[in-house]
């Protein structure tokens, strides 16, 4: 298996480009099954979780075609209705086919994706919005069964605001009949990503980005093409790791306004940010100060940047106490990071981080990918070797990793 070996203590400097948005290209992919001919999708991030999404697509009975940043969908042979176990259980975001089959086919058997490391994850709010909207739900041997004859319309409310139910319904009620009212939906850039994709192909759909989207139903969709937004986490871990390195970075071919909360905390904590329109320069200061975070949704601090925030903070000068409210179970990248000589407390659903003059490397693993991030970050200033183990974590959500930081002087590598 793959492991990064980095030898720390190297600033980073020069330029780097970000990719596509996971996050965005996950859902939007999805979306090709709502309809017939070929969608066309650019900038799209070459990442396991696009690999799985392409092997679900193709099960249900879609083409694919890949080429580099390229994929082409058509969604006109879908024949199945079933997402199964083995394909649910590799990436969990495999649930956003629920909406799409619901909408197209009338019935869809998808596996219950189960808790992970971060945290339990239930679908509830995705299966009640889906029976507000007129779907039978049933449960039985680990699969959700839901099936209709047209999807109708409905007002839901989400208790709490979540990014993939707000994607499953918006995709299920672009094809239902009437107007579906979203209250209290997610409101992160990926929505909007998906909500502008799904109306370029013809859906109707209006208040994404803010608390209420209104989607008024139509008939049917058709083909479009689409390119995926930069992914706004990867420019935030460029943006630490150049602040934990005291380095100079230029982040090219990002979206500044998607990463505001991270930029205003990592100015805190001493760093120079300069926003272009489509670049962020990032100069790191001398000492890092200590900078208190809450983990909140869009716009507020992601829970995706948590881990490698809590890297930085190790290496701050004073204490930070860093508070996760998404997610119950997100503090597995703090056993690891004190391997790296890190002082951290947990106490509940907050973390006191103490910060150290030096880290110092050992081998490290992780269960998920923005700890593993997290992990790099602090090899990168760790003195000595850090070897980090299960690199497949990395390879779900950050495309050419190890290249991109050796071409800002890291020095780092990935062997066999
Ligand atoms: N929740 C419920 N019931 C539901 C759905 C969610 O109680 O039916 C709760 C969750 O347990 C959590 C909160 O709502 O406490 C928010 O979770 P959300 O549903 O928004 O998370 P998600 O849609 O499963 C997406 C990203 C995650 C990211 C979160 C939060 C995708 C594919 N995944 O997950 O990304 O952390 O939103 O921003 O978009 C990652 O990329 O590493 C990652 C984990």
């Amino acid at each position: 298996m793959d492991k990064i070996v980095i030898e720390g203590g190297q600033r980073l400097e020069g330029e780097v480009a970000i990719s596509g948005a996971k996050n965005a290209a996950l859902p939007i992919l999805m979306a090709a099954l709502l309809t017939d001919g070929w969608c066309k999708f650019s900038n799209v991030p070459d990442l396991r979780d696009i690999r799985s999404t392409i092997e679900i697509l193709e099960y249900l009975g879609a083409r694919v075609e890949k080429q580099d940043h390229l994929v082409r969908v058509d969604g006109s042979g879908l024949r199945r209705d079933e997402a199964p176990y083995d394909i649910v259980r590799k990436m969990r975001a495999s649930v956003l086919v629920l909406g799409p089959l619901v909408a197209r086919l009338g019935r869809a058997r998808v596996s219950l994706p189960g808790g992970c490391a971060i945290g339990a994850r239930p679908i509830n709010l995705h299966l009640q919005g889906l029976a507000r909207l007129g779907a039978e739900i049933n449960l039985s041997h680990g699969y959700v069964e839901a099936s209709c004859n047209r999807l109708r319309g409905a007002e839901i409310y989400f208790d709490v605001a979540t990014v993939t139910g707000t994607e499953n319904l918006m995709m299920a009620a672009t094809l239902a009949k009437g107007k579906t009212v979203l209250r209290n939906a997610a409101r992160e850039p990926e929505v909007v990503a998906l909500a502008d994709a799904l109306n370029s192909m013809g859906a109707r759909i209006s208040g994404a980005g803010t608390a209420e989207v209104v989607v008024n139903g139509v008939e049917d969709l058709s083909p479009a093409e689409i390119e995926i937004i930069p992914d706004r986490i990867e420019t935030g871990t460029f943006m630490t790791a150049a602040v934990i390195t005291g380095g100079d970075v230029l982040i090219r071919r990002c979206i500044p306004r998607h990463v505001e909360a991270i930029a205003e905390k990592l100015r805190l904590a001493g760093a120079t940010i300069e926003t272009g329109k489509d670049n962020i320069h990032v100069k790191g200061s001398q000492a890092i100060e200590s900078v208190d975070v809450k983990t909140l949704p869009y716009p507020g601090f992601p829970t995706d940047m948590q881990a490698q925030f809590m890297a930085l903070m190790a290496v701050a000068k004073g204490h930070s106490l860093i508070t996760e409210t998404i997610f119950e179970n997100r503090f597995i990248h703090v056993s690891e990071l004190r391997r790296l000589g890190a002082d951290i407390t947990v106490s509940g659903n907050t973390a006191l981080v103490r910060g150290v003059e030096r880290l110092s490397g050992a081998p490290v693993m992780a269960t998920d990918l923005r700890a593993s991030a997290s992990l790099v970050l602090a090899g990168l200033v760790a003195e000595g070797t850090t070897v980090i183990n299960r690199v497949y974590h990395l390879d779900r959500g950050y495309e050419s990793l190890e290249s991109k930081f050796a071409d800002l002087g890291a020095a780092i590598k990935r062997v066999a």
